[in-house]
Order: C-alpha cells, then sequence, then structure tokens
C-alpha cells in the first residue's frame, strides 16, 4: 500500500504536461495544452491538459484522468509501476505502508519491464528506448576509452579533476578517428543502425554511403534526463580548438531548453539543501560536486528557459543563478530573469550571484574552497534586487525622463508578475524610485496587485448551471473551500437529484480527509482519491468543465456566487411551503420566518 499523502505530494511535484508530453507531444492553446488523443483515433485534437490543475481530458472520447491514470492507460503501467515512474523522476522515494505483498509488486525494476513492453511493440521502427540504449552502450564505450587513454586522463588530472568525481559523472573520451563506435554497433554500416545513430546524434552522415562519429577526440560528459536516462553528450576539446564544446544535436530524447545537467543526480541533495544553484558549465558543475557542493545543475549552451525555471521550482523554493560577473553573465542572468517572472509564486526565492571577474564557479571553489563560495551564495543578490540595479543602472533617475523611462522598463516586467507579494514589492520599490504614487502608478501600469480583476468568460453558461453543479467545480478546483459551505443547505436537497448527492459525496470525502485538505496547494485532482465514486462518470465531467474557465477564475466570486443561488433556491422553496398553507393555520413562529423570508 502506498500512502495516499504520498500520492498526494507525488501529484504536486509532477508536472503532467511534461509526464504526457514525453509520450504524447503538446500544444499551448490558451491556458491548456491540446494533443491528437492518444486513446482514439480523431484528426483534430480534442485531448486537452490543464496545467494548473494537473488533468487530462478528452471532449471526444471522455478518457479522463491525472499523471498516474494518463501512465496506466498510455503505457499499460500497474498503479504501483506509475507511482514509482513518476517517482523517479522527480526524485522522490516511494514510502510502503506495511504489506507483505506490496514489497513483491515493488521488486519488478519498473524500467525494465517498460523497456521490454516498447520493445516488443515496435520492433521494427525505432523507438525512444532505442535510442536510449544506443546511448547507453556509447557512453559506456566512451568510459572504456577513458581508462586506456593517457592524454584525456592526463587533461583531466591537470583540471584538478579526481578519480573518483569522474568516475561519478561517468566521464569519457571519444577517441579521435572517424568511424570508432563501429566497435561497439557491428552493424554500424547497415542502414537500421546508421539511422538510429543519426537519429541519436552520435554519427553524422551526410548522404546514404557516408558517415562518421560526431564526437571525435573529445571529453565526452553524459546528460541524463530526470528519468536518469542518457539522452546527449557534451563533449570537450582536450586542446584549445573550436568549438571547445559540441553538444548532441535537439533530438526525440534532447531539447536544451527543457534539460539541465546534474538535475537527475542532484535531486536529493536540492532537497537536503532546500536549493539549488544554477551554473553555466558542465566542469562547474563536477568541480562544485568534487567540492561537497552537490545541488548544482547546468543549462546545456542555452539561456535559462522558463520551462528550466518551471522545472526546478517544483524541485525546490529557492534558485540561486551563479553566473560570471562580467557582461555576458549579466545577459544570461538578465535572461533567466526575464524567463522567471511568470512563474515565481509567493514563498519562492530567486537571486543571482556574480563571481568577480574572470572566475567561473569551477576556478573559483578551486581558489577560495567550499567555505566561501557558500558563503558568497547566501550573499546572493535578491530578483527585486537585480531587476532594479540593471534597469537603473543606465537611467538618470534624478531627471524626468529617467524615471519616465525607469516605469516604461518596467512595466512589461510587472506585467508578468502573478505573485501577489513579489508584484506589490516591485510596485512599492518602483514608487520610492520614480517619485509617483502607487495608485497614479497602478493606473499606468494597468496592474492592481493583490485584487484580481477577473470574471468568468461566459456568464450565460454559468446561469443555466445548477448551483451544486457549480459548487462541485470550485471544490474540485479548491476543496478547501468546503469550511465556507453550510452543510444545512446539503440537507433537504432532493435524494433523486444526481448532482446534489454527488457534491454530498464529495464534502462527505473532504471532511473524512483533513490531513490531505490542510496541504497549502492542492495541486493534485481531487478526484484521484475517488476513483471508485458511483458518480465518477459525472464528477469527471464536470472537472473537465474546468478546462474552459482558462486561469483567470477568480474562485471567491464563483463560489460566492453558487451559495448565495443555492440559499436563493431554499428560500424560495420554503416559501412556497408556508405560503401554501392558508394563512390561520400558520404558528406565530412561522409567520415570522416567512416574513424574514420575504425580505430578503
Ligand atoms: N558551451 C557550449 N559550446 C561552446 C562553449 C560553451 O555548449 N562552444 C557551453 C558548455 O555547456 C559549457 C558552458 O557553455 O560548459 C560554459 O562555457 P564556457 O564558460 O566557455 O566554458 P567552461 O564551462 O568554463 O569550460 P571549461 O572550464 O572547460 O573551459
Ligand atoms: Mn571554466
Amino acid at each position: 500500500m502506498i500512502p495516499q499523502l504520498f500520492i498526494h505530494d507525488l501529484l504536486g511535484r509532477v508536472d503532467i504536461v511534461d509526464a504526457i508530453d514525453r509520450h504524447v507531444p503538446l500544444k499551448k492553446v490558451g491556458a491548456n495544452f491540446i494533443a491528437c488523443c492518444p486513446f482514439h483515433n480523431e484528426k483534430t485534437p480534442s485531448f486537452t491538459v490543464s496545467q494548473t490543475k494537473q488533468f487530462y481530458h478528452c471532449f471526444g472520447c471522455g478518457a479522463h484522468g491525472n499523471a498516474i491514470n494518463f501512465l496506466i492507460d498510455y503505457s499499460g503501467l500497474s498503479f504501483v509501476e506509475a507511482v514509482n515512474d513518476l517517482a523517479a523522476n522527480v526524485g522522490l522515494q516511494v514510502p510502503q505502508e506495511s504489506d507483505t505483498h506490496s514489497r513483491e509488486v515493488n521488486s519488478i525494476s519498473l524500467s525494465q519491464s517498460y523497456i521490454d513492453d516498447e520493445y516488443s511493440a515496435r520492433s521494427y521502427e525505432i523507438s525512444p528506448q532505442d535510442l536510449i540504449a544506443a546511448m547507453q552502450t556509447a557512453a559506456q564505450f566512451y568510459r572504456e576509452k577513458l581508462k586506456v587513454s593517457e592524454n584525456a586522463i592526463a587533461y583531466l588530472k591537470k583540471r584538478g579533476l579526481s578519480g573518483k568525481i569522474a568516475a561519478r559523472f561517468a566521464i569519457g573520451y571519444a577517441p579521435a578517428g572517424w568511424q570508432n563506435l563501429e566497435e561497439v554497433f557491428p552493424d554500424y554500416k547497415s542502414e537500421r543502425v546508421r539511422k538510429l545513430l543519426v537519429k541519436a546524434g552520435l554519427v553524422i552522415s551526410n548522404d546514404d554511403t557516408k558517415q562518421y562519429d560526431r564526437f571525435r577526440d573529445r571529453i565526452m560528459f553524459p546528460i541524463l534526463n530526470q528519468r536518469g536516462q542518457i539522452v546527449g553528450f557534451g563533449g570537450r576539446v582536450l586542446k584549445q580548438e573550436e568549438p571547445k564544446y559540441l553538444n548532441s544535436p535537439e533530438t526525440v530524447l534532447f531539447e536544451k531548453g527543457r534539460e539541465l545537467y546534474n538535475l537527475f543526480s542532484s535531486r536529493h541533495a536540492i532537497r537536503e539543501a532546500n536549493c539549488v544553484v544554477v551554473v553555466e558549465g558542465y566542469m562547474d558543475v563536477i568541480m562544485l560536486s568534487q567540492y561537497g557542493i552537490n545541488y548544482a545543475v547546468a543549462t546545456l549552451g542555452t539561456a535559462t528557459t522558463s520551462l528550466h525555471i518551471q522545472k526546478l521550482l517544483r524541485q525546490t523554493d529557492n534558485i540561486i543563478f551563479c553566473f560570471d560577473g562580467d557582461k555576458a553573465g549579466k545577459k544570461a542572468a538578465w535572461r533567466a530573469l526575464e524567463n522567471s517572472l511568470a512563474h515565481i509564486s509567493d514563498g519562492k526565492y530567486l537571486s543571482f550571484l556574480f563571481l568577480p571577474e574572470g572566475e567561473d564557479p569551477d576556478s573559483y571553489i578551486r581558489n577560495y574552497g567550499k567555505e566561501s563560495f557558500e558563503k558568497k551564495l547566501k550573499q546572493a543578490m535578491p530578483l527585486t534586487e537585480f531587476l532594479f540595479a540593471e534597469i537603473c543602472s543606465e537611467l538618470n533617475l534624478q531627471s524626468l525622463e529617467g524615471r519616465a523611462k525607469l516605469v516604461n522598463d518596467v512595466k512589461p516586467l510587472l506585467q508578468q508578475v502573478k505573485a501577489s507579494a513579489l508584484s506589490l514589492i516591485l510596485l512599492n520599490r518602483l514608487v520610492e524610485l520614480s517619485g509617483i504614487n502607487r495608485n497614479e502608478l497602478e493606473e499606468l501600469l494597468q496592474i492592481r496587485p493583490g485584487r484580481k480583476i477577473r470574471k468568468l468568460e461566459n456568464l450565460s453558461k454559468q446561469q443555466l448551471t445548477t448551483p451544486y453543479r457549480r459548487l462541485i467545480r470550485a471544490l474540485i478546483y479548491n476543496p478547501n473551500y468546503s469550511v465556507k459551505l453550510d452543510r444545512n443547505l446539503l440537507v433537504e436537497c432532493s435524494v433523486s437529484d444526481e448532482e446534489a448527492n454527488a457534491l454530498k459525496e464529495l464534502i462527505g470525502f473532504i471532511d473524512a480527509h483533513p490531513h490531505l485538505m490542510k496541504q497549502t496547494k492542492f495541486t493534485a485532482s481531487l478526484l484521484t482519491f475517488l476513483q471508485d465514486s458511483s458518480y465518477r462518470a459525472l464528477l469527471e465531467k464536470i472537472e473537465s468543465e474546468i478546462l474552459e474557465w482558462g486561469d483567470s477564475i477568480d474562485l471567491e466570486v464563483e463560489f460566492i456566487g453558487a451559495l448565495e443561488k443555492l440559499q436563493q433556491i431554499h428560500r424560495n422553496r420554503r416559501m412556497t411551503e408556508l405560503r401554501s398553507k392558508s394563512l390561520n393555520k400558520l404558528t406565530e413562529e412561522e409567520k415570522r420566518e416567512l416574513q424574514r423570508l420575504a425580505m430578503l
């Protein structure tokens, strides 16, 4: 038995968009992601995934569920396997509630059985699993070659790398020469293997006859995805040559804007340290690790993308970007800042550390040691400070023009911020710096931090929906609203009303599981826990309606609105009941009640 609370935690950490996108490429449309449904045959996409609410729904065939359901239905995993698979992705250990049977189930190596399935299903096409196997073979080959290459070993030693750390990062060496991989891919020249290696990015083939290894005479750094599979390589020359680094091309497996070097192996350290350090280079990560800082990751020769940020923010509340102190470093930091703003929620903390000119983390930690580096990390510049420092650096705030430009420059940044505390901090700082008062600024920037000015898009539809249905929708969206629901309103509702009964069941579940509800952000789908409900189909249908809300729903307004509607229905029913009695048969108390109801 896997504890329910763990399932909930897990679903709070996993991103369903990530989980599904790995198998079925998704496209962002409005607030949701869509694709042609993998569960039935269709030409126009009706398979919709909500990132905010972490569930999928197909408007064509009704397929519906969370990330776990998806793996079960799509990949054919068992429940336990699906949970293990997702947990491995986000670096969580699956705890066990004592149950002798479950140990057996769990002892099946999940990834192995998954690979076998994939192999048998499509033995002819080149599957992602074929590519991963090829990468694995190549990595092993490079490692063997490192052991016997004096030059490569001497180079790593010269850089101060210990043998232990080289092994931990599975560093290898691609020998000089054009077709070395033939040694481990015996059918190197067959059409199938050539296609496989080209697709994996290991071999370059200009036409159908010529082929040669991409990586030659380079130190090889394997890049792992979040499941610990090798999806790419970085290769560094030993001498001063260009390009210094050669990376795998983007393949089915490998997208630079998505992967982070060392994220897989650093998961536990990140959780322990309660922060992650983002650096620029492979060697930075490796040298930090050699000095005992295991919570560093690197982007792969690209800017920090918003996908990177989202990925990291699911692992930790605290990101420290560590860049060179030069112009390029500042620029890289600025890109990271721009790509972060929309994803920071209150409670998340981003900061920037700029190393002295000429130093990178690799050289810094070798020169000054771990303690000094960690001290620097603690002194990193908070995002808000960096934002204003950068913008103001080129402005003269003494002049009116300078202050006007300031407001103008901050505007597009501030508008992206969804976190209310952060947006308030930025606004207050802007008030100080610009000398424009708060109200005028809000007007100018067209924002009102801390206040939502959003309404349901479609009012007429809302009026047709029963308040029971609206309350179910709101509670699925955020179960914590159940505390605001007057249970008396449910006592008298008619027993034949399916929606009313589903609502009662939902409330019953919420009341019975206060520990689940106490979680500050309820990101898992509530329906995860109601798989056996007799109202499951109805509840799924109602949950799917949330997809039309987009991100802009004001739940408070929606919930209170539905509640008032329900109260009104009750009131009307009671008044009709009272009025149907002739006046002289009413007791004094009933008369007063009628009067009171009529007045409301
Ligand atoms: N990079 C790249 N291609 C290049 C240069 C750099 O992909 N031609 C990426 C690599 O991921 C590299 C990172 O950018 O690790 C940082 O590059 P740089 O600062 O130039 O190198 P260092 O990491 O300092 O490399 P080294 O210490 O090995 O010289
Ligand atoms: Mn370096």
